[in-house]
C-alpha cells in the first residue's frame, strides 16, 4: 500500500480498497477522542490551513474540529472575499498557495472550480486536501459515508446502494468511483436533465463496477440497503457562492425519501445517509425513524478528518 503521508487527498479515482480500509482503520483508533470528546496532543506541532473559496459549514469546522482533537493548530479563511484571491486582485491559485504552504502543514481546500486543489497540489510543498471542487469530487464526505456504512451495514461488499438526487455532483461522483473498490451496486435515480455523464459511467463500468437506473425511489427502494441522498433543488456548485430566492422549487415525489415510504418498503435494517444541507427530499419526519443515520454520518465526519489528518500528516503510518 501507498504511503498517505505528505499525500494530497484529491480524488476518490486512484483510491485502492486497501487504503479504504487503512481510513476505516485510523478512524477505529481515533474515534474514541472525539466521542469522549477530547483533545490529544497527536498534532500539537501541526498547523491546518483552510482555504474554503465557497460557502461550507460541515466540511471546514469538520477539518477544524478533528485538527482541534488531533492538538493542531488551525488558521485560514471561509470567505475568499477577505482575501487578495476574491477581490480587485484576483490572485491565482498559484500565488496564493505559495503563501499558504508557509503558514501550516497541511491545506484543507473547496473551491467552485473543478480541479483547482488538484491545480494547488501542483504548487504545494504540503499536502492538499480536497474539500469539495465545483462539480468534481467530495472524496471525504464520501470516504465518511463508507465508513458510516461499515458502521451501519457491517459490510461494504454485497450492499446495494441506491443514489437519489443530481447524478453530476460532486458526491455522486465520488461514490461511483469508490463503488468499484468494493461489490456495490449503484442503483440511480434522478431527474432526466440530471444524469450522470458519460465519462462516469464508462469509467465505473470499466473497472466492473455496476450501475442501475431507476425512475423513482417507490420503483427502487425495496431493493437496496442503503441510500445517500442529495437535493435535486440545489445551488449551482461552479459559483462561488448563491443568494437564496424566494424561487426555489420543490423536490418531485419520485425523488424523496419519505417516512411513508420507508415503512411500507424498505429493508428492516435499511439506511439512510445525507451529507447535508437538505431540501424537502428528505422531510424532517424521517429523523426518529430507525432509518435514519445521517446524524452519526456528521459525527463521522469529524472522525474521518481526523484520520486523513494524522495519516497525510505521518502521525500514524
Ligand atoms: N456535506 C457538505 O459538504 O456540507 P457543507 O457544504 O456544509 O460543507
Amino acid at each position: 500500500m501507498r504511503s498517505f503521508a505528505g499525500r494530497d487527498i484529491l480524488s476518490l479515482k486512484d483510491f485502492e480498497r486497501d487504503e479504504y480500509y487503512r481510513v476505516f482503520e485510523a478512524c477505529d483508533e481515533l474515534a474514541p477522542i472525539a466521542k469522549t470528546r477530547r483533545n490529544v496532543d497527536m498534532c500539537k506541532d501541526k498547523t491546518l490551513v483552510c482555504a474554503f473559496y465557497q460557502p461550507s459549514t460541515r466540511t471546514r469546522l469538520a477539518t477544524e474540529a478533528a485538527m482541534h482533537r488531533l492538538g493542531g493548530h488551525v488558521t485560514g479563511f471561509a470567505d475568499p472575499k477577505m482575501t487578495r484571491a476574491g477581490d480587485f486582485y484576483q490572485e491565482s491559485i498559484k500565488d496564493t498557495v505559495h503563501m499558504l504552504e508557509y503558514y501550516g502543514d497541511v491545506i484543507a481546500m473547496r473551491h467552485f472550480q473543478q480541479g483547482a486543489p488538484a491545480e494547488a497540489a501542483s504548487f504545494s510543498s504540503v499536502p492538499v486536501i480536497n474539500c469539495g471542487d465545483g462539480w468534481g469530487e467530495h472524496p471525504t464526505q464520501i470516504l465518511t459515508d463508507l465508513y458510516t456504512l461499515r458502521n451501519e451495514l457491517g459490510r461494504l461488499d454485497g450492499i446495494r446502494m441506491m443514489c437519489v438526487g443530481d447524478m453530476r455532483m460532486r458526491t455522486m461522483h465520488s461514490i461511483g468511483y469508490a463503488s468499484t473498490q468494493f461489490d456495490i451496486t449503484l442503483d440511480l435515480v434522478f431527474p432526466p436533465d440530471m444524469g450522470p455523464t458519460k465519462e462516469w459511467e464508462e469509467f465505473i463500468t470499466r473497472k466492473g463496477g455496476r450501475i442501475n437506473k431507476w425512475k423513482s425511489v417507490k420503483e427502487c427502494i425495496d431493493k437496496s440497503d442503503c441510500c445517500i441522498i442529495e437535493p435535486v433543488v440545489q445551488a449551482d456548485y461552479t459559483k462561488a457562492r448563491q443568494d437564496s430566492d424566494a424561487k426555489k422549487g420543490l423536490t418531485p415525489a419520485e425523488y424523496k425519501v419519505t417516512r411513508e415510504l420507508l415503512a411500507k418498503k424498505a429493508k428492516s435494517g435499511y439506511v439512510v445517509l445525507h451529507s447535508l444541507p437538505r431540501m424537502d427530499e428528505l422531510p424532517m419526519d424521517v429523523d426518529d425513524t430507525r432509518h435514519a443515520r445521517y446524524w452519526i454520518e456528521a459525527f463521522n465526519g469529524v472522525v474521518c478528518r481526523m484520520a486523513l489528518l494524522a495519516l497525510v500528516l505521518g502521525k500514524l503510518e
